[in-house]
């Protein structure tokens, strides 16, 4: 009720209604008289009355009358009738007619005051529950316009969208994930999720999401095949409220996108790089060939400038010779076909060979360079392989070493596996750009070791072969104390 409770006080007694309209508005009432059932309508007709008082017998139009109409034009507003001891049966039965009260004449202040209370009372109470009807309606037709809303922008969305419950059951999806997943079936939700997705290994993400302790705001990006297209499906859990915590895991959520052409453009560059790569080899041995015939003398003796240029365009030429054999090395290894044999493998004396090889670029930076070999047990690997990864591994640590540090190779055999360390004293790597370094063509930019020349594939392809043979490489570093990496190969099980 806003502001003060209006009272319209309905009697044909002059008197009655100026006593009680003086102490109704001493109290803090608004206060309308009438004079007749009549009048007390007009009056209802115009204005705002929160409870009525209402004698019975008037002239014109009677109490009794009155109240009919009044229960059916206004049937909210309380009405408290006012009788004399001879018509408390009238009063009764205008009780059974929809009156809220009645009180029988001669009354106290307080008898009436209390009737009135009550009666503004009822109608607070039929108000708020009059609101809360509102407001469910209102919030009903928002949820439904909500879920509208949602299917709407699902279904116009360019990317396959699957909802499922925690039973693994879809009970929502758009039509582009069927075209995507190439069903032409109709399915009604809920069905299992198996009917549409048979990729292993994605049911498997579904099922980490739903276990036990699967963070909330994690994803899971994954590439499935389906058909002839390639499809990017990321996964996250989706939440709802449950019994004892407010919101938990209630199924997952996956979005697929056709990365189809983007695969193949990638595959086109792949190709394209590789194709060039291989053209431009040939004729770079062959000029590098040409300047070692010039700079050994056997064409003639050259004179001292003649040397330096000659000198210093093999050394670019040795440079671009290292980017194209570790860009065809990385193309091997994506296309699975570096590994080109497995055979026993002993990885001491690769280990001992490589260290000679590079002792004199070592010694030439003051940098010791040791290893060290325990538990040898031989490992199932290509050679070449092994041989290439402490190349890059070694070359690095006196690469992004300052001089006269140290550079340690330790291999050792921990149980099923080879555990190869190479560690270094250089500049270290920052936590920021750890996660990177093994991504192809990354190389970290530090003043110290800018005049480093290299191509960021080297650490790439070390990975690449680590993982073609079910092995691990895990790097530790503080920067400006030294960086050490390790790896652990399976060794060949008797
Ligand atoms: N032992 C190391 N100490 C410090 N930084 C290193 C070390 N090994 C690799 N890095 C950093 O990782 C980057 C990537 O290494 P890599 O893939 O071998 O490429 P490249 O040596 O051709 O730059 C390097 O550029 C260097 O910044
Ligand atoms: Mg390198």
């Amino acid at each position: 009720m806003l502001g003060k409770t209006k009272i319209l006080l309905v009697d044909d007694e002059k008197r009655f209604r100026e006593t009680w309209h003086r102490l109704l508005t001493g109290r803090g009432y608004g206060v309308i008289t009438a004079g007749n059932g009549q009048i007390a309508l007009d009056i209802l007709s115009k204005s705002r009355v929160d409870v009525i008082i209402l004698d019975l017998k008037m002239p014109v139009m009677s109490g009794e009358e009155a109240l009919e109409v009044i229960n059916i034009e206004y049937p909210t507003i309380p009405v408290i009738i006012i009788t004399g001891h001879g018509t408390v049966d009238s009063a009764v039965e205008c009780m059974k007619k929809g009156a809220y009260d009645f009180i029988v004449k001669p009354f106290e202040v307080d008898q009436l005051l209390l009737a009135i209370q009550r009666a503004e009372g009822k109608k607070k109470l039929e108000q708020k529950a009059k609101q809360t009807q509102d407001e469910l309606i209102r919030t009903l037709f928002n949820f439904n316009t909500e879920k509208k809303r949602l299917k709407t922008i699902i279904n116009c969305l360019a990317d396959g969208v699957m909802v499922t419950n925690r039973n693994l059951e879809v009970i929502l999806h758009n039509p582009v994930l069927m075209r995507l997943l190439e069903i032409s079936e109709k399915l009604e939700n809920p069905f299992p999720v198996t009917k549409i997705i048979t990729d292993d290994s994605l049911i498997e993400t579904l099922k980490k999401i739903l276990s036990e302790g699967f963070p909330e705001n994690e994803l899971i990006s994954q590439e499935i095949r389906a058909g002839k297209s390639v499809l990017r499906a990321i996964s996250a859990p989706s939440l709802g409220p449950s019994r004892n915590v407010f919101w938990s895991v209630a199924g997952t959520v996956t979005i697929f996108e056709d990365i189809t052409a983007f695969k193949q453009l990638d595959q086109m560059k792949t190709d394209f790089v590789n194709m060039v790569a291989h053209e431009l080899r040939s004729p770079l041995v062959a000029i590098k060939q040409q300047n070692n015939v010039l700079l050994e003398g056997l064409c003639g003796p050259l004179g001292e400038k003649q040397l330096e240029f000659v000198s210093r365009g093999s050394n670019k030429i040795d440079g671009l010779l290292g980017l194209i054999n570790d860009l065809l090395d990385v193309a091997k290894i994506e296309a699975g076909k570096y590994v080109q044999r497995r055979v026993p493998t002993d990885i001491g004396k690769i280990i001992e060979e490589t260290v000679a090889l590079m002792e004199p670029r070592a010694t030439e930076k003051g940098i010791a360079l040791t290893f060290s070999l325990k538990d040898l047990k031989p490992v199932q690997a290509d050679p070449k392989n092994i041989e290439e990864i402490f190349n890059n591994l070694i070359s690095n640590a006196i690469n992004y070493s300052p001089e006269g540090g140290n550079v340690t190779v330790t291999a050792q055999g921990l149980g099923e596996y080879m555990e190869i360390k190479v560690e270094d004293t250089g500049v270290g790597i920052s936590p920021e750009e750890l996660p990177k370094i093994f991504d192809k063509f990354y190389r970290v930019k530090h003043p110290k070791t800018r005049q480093v020349t290299g191509t960021g594939l080297g650490l790439a392809i070390v990975k690449g072969i680590v993982d073609a043979h079910q092995g691990t490489i895990g790097v530790e570093s503080v920067v400006d104390k030294g960086t050490t990496f390790r790896i652990l190969l399976p060794v060949i099980m008797e």
